[in-house]
């Protein structure tokens, strides 16, 4: 009750505070108000993690700059989204995820290759970092030396805005990533650091010596144990280790100074004011540490991120948050709101279980395990969705829980290893090409890389009979992703069936990292067969915009409502059932290469009467009271009607 009265009494002072800075702006009863509503969010945020005096006028300051310098029409974007803010969560919601300079080489390449997009459907845009990374080696630009400039080679801030207008002319959202882990050994800040600035050594977490970072390294994983071991680099200049989850020139940045937190909410509105719609916040678990942890999904982190959630809402209230947080599906529901923090985090997280689990249901043959998992991930907010995806940048991680895989009598340990052997071609069994990514000596472990086309079989298919088996596959992953709800993740390339890039090692900077392998270039030639039904590249073309069409036809698709999971009495069949008031949705699916058959009764206690199956627009029916599902059947049934 205490604490409610403080922070009340701080919070008119601040309003005050606030309205003083927003002065005669003719938007400032609107930026009010959205204080009155996010303001609670956000000082509570502040309250669990930056109690110092004085964080809070900073903050209010920097929101209303940010305001101040936001355009018309961005502010007309503002009150859209305002009166639509479910425009992430509708089933004509189609995400895209490129590379600027893969897909497109510059920016201005981007804006020019816009039609493209619009004919898919495409709808949100996620482009891969673009701004200026350190040079050499940078993680795929994950390693930000400069958040105010774009990378030289792609354009500028201006073009940058130029990009986000003409998307939105189009009908398409921009996301960016937003890199608040860590920073380039080059940025300035670090620069200071190293340069003897106290003030600058405490944005990073620096030891004198082995001590700390030692009772840390005893309960924290590796992320990349081939190329970066350790947690800690050894800096000369620091005279300290420096904290570096990631690669030792990507340094992590220290979450508990408030000079940090002010930084970012600068940094936010600044790409808002861009035009950027949603910012995707990449490696957020980690940004918070807690000794005698794995350092990982720590509270404080969904405080900050509630922070600058309400900071982002007050001064850029389009602006949504995507949360990339490759956790365990207990711990991933947190990032889009538990408890005090529902409606006040992130809007988006990408479902890393689901993708997961296509690509074991796929490789095993039997979605048994899918079902248990999936049904155990608890429901998310109905404000909220999820980013449902089968490929995106990074490697694929087995994140299959050892208790899942125990309640349908499998072994944890031995799946993860057959889906490693599996994915990288070593099985007898597989049809898949891909490559070990980051072998983990202690624990055995081996996440694969590969693009979604090479690793469902196309770069093996020996003839035309299994090229098609291959596409059958890919769309059968696809319809999972497409009609799971949430906003579903196309990576560039997926709707051309791109292969794996052999020569990726021949830049330099890449060879070690076999992750650019599913990194190709945009083969704009090879796009041009996208509408000739006789090539691989049609067929697949074709296949998406399919689902693409038909979801966006489908109301029971808003993310709203939640999927369930179920497992038949084949193993190789899945439901996923939508309950919808506009109708439901059974969708069934054969992760087998074999034809199977279920009772009629499995699926029609889901709803009754004739079910119409929206893909192809058939009427199945039952023969002799089972349901026969070809190999790779991806069925999305509505009752006749709907
Ligand atoms: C995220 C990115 C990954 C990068 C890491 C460090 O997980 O997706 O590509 O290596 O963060 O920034």
């Amino acid at each position: 009750m205490a604490d409610d009265r403080v922070t009340a009494a701080s919070g008119s002072v601040l309003r005050e505070h606030l309205a003083g800075q927003l002065g005669s702006d003719p938007d400032a009863p609107d930026v009010l108000a959205r204080w009155d509503r996010w303001g609670p969010d956000l000082l509570a945020g502040l309250a669990e993690v930056y109690p110092q005096p004085g964080v809070g006028e900073r903050v209010v300051e920097l929101i209303a700059a940010g305001n101040a310098a936001r355009s018309p029409r961005l502010r007309d974007r503002d009150r859209d989204r305002i009166l639509s803010p479910d425009w992430f969560q509708r089933p004509d919601a189609i995400g895209y995820a490129a590379y600027a300079d893969r897909f497109a080489d510059t920016l201005n390449g981007v804006s020019e290759r816009v039609g493209y997009l619009r004919d898919l459907g495409v709808t949100y845009l996620h482009l891969m970092p673009l701004l200026a990374p350190r040079p050499g080696d940078n993680d795929g630009g994950y390693a930000v030396m400069d958040y105010g400039r774009v990378r030289p080679d792609l354009g500028t801030m201006d073009d940058l805005a130029d990009l986000a207008t003409t998307l939105h002319d189009a009908g398409i959202s921009l996301t960016l990533d937003l890199v608040l882990n860590h920073v380039a050994t080059e940025h300035a800040w670090a620069s200071a650091a190293r340069a003897g600035d106290p003030k600058y050594r405490d944005y990073f977490l620096v030891y004198p010596d082995r001590r700390e970072p030692d009772a840390y390294e005893a309960s924290l994983p590796e992320v990349f144990p081939n190329f970066a071991p350790g947690n800690f680099t050894w800096n000369d200049d620091l005279r300290g280790w420096v904290w570096t989850t990631f690669n030792e020139w990507q340094w992590d940045l220290n979450w508990a100074n408030p000079d940090v937190l002010c930084e970012f909410i600068g940094i936010i509105l600044e790409l808002a004011n861009r035009g950027v719609d949603c910012l995707r916040l990449d490696a957020i678990a980690f940004v918070w540490k807690r000794l005698g942890t794995d350092c990982q999904n720590q509270p404080e982190v969904h405080a900050i991120t509630q922070v600058l959630r309400a900071a982002a809402r007050i001064a850029a209230p389009s602006v949504v948050f995507k949360a990339e947080a490759i956790v365990a599906p207990r711990q991933l529901v947190a990032y889009l709101g538990r408890g005090t923090h529902a409606g006040r985090v992130s809007d988006l997280a990408y479902h890393n279980s689901l993708m997961v689990q296509i690509w074991s249901a796929l490789a095993a043959q039997d979605a048994r395990l899918m079902a248990v998992a999936l049904s155990r991930v608890p429901d998310i907010p109905t404000t909220t969705a999820w980013g449902t995806y089968l490929r995106c940048h990074d490697d694929i991680g087995w994140a299959i829980d050892d208790q899942d895989c125990a309640e349908i009598g499998w072994n944890g340990w031995a799946h993860r290893s057959f889906l490693s052997d599996f994915y990288t071609g070593s099985h007898p069994a597989s049809f898949a090409q891909g490559a070990a990514f980051q072998q983990n000596a202690v624990t055995g472990d081996r996440r694969v890389s590969g693009t979604a086309a090479s690793l469902v079989g196309l770069g093996r298919a020996a003839n035309a009979e299994q090229r098609q088996t291959a596409i059958d596959r890919l769309m059968l992953a696809y319809a999972m992703v497409f009609g799971f709800g949430g906003i579903p993740l196309l990576y560039m390339g997926d709707e051309l069936a791109l292969r794996n890039d052999d020569d990726y090692h021949l830049v330099a900077e890449h060879a070690d990292d076999n992750r650019w392998m599913h990194r190709p270039r945009m083969p704009w030639d090879l796009a041009e067969q996208r509408h000739s039904p006789d090539t691989e590249v049609g067929r697949t073309f074709a296949g998406i915009a399919r689902l693409i069409a038909v979801r966006r036809s489908l109301e029971s698709l808003h993310a709203a409502v939640p999927t369930r999971v179920h497992a038949t009495s084949n193993p190789a069949v899945v439901l996923f059932v939508r309950r919808h008031p506009s109708g439901d949705l059974v969708q069934a699916y054969n992760v087998s290469d074999s034809q199977v058959s279920i009772p009629a009764w499995e699926i029609e206690i889901h709803g009754t009467g004739p079910r119409i199956e929206a893909l192809s627009q058939r009427e199945m029916v039952p023969v002799d009271g089972r349901y026969v599902l070809p190999p790779y059947a991806a069925w999305w049934l509505t009752a006749l009607g709907h």
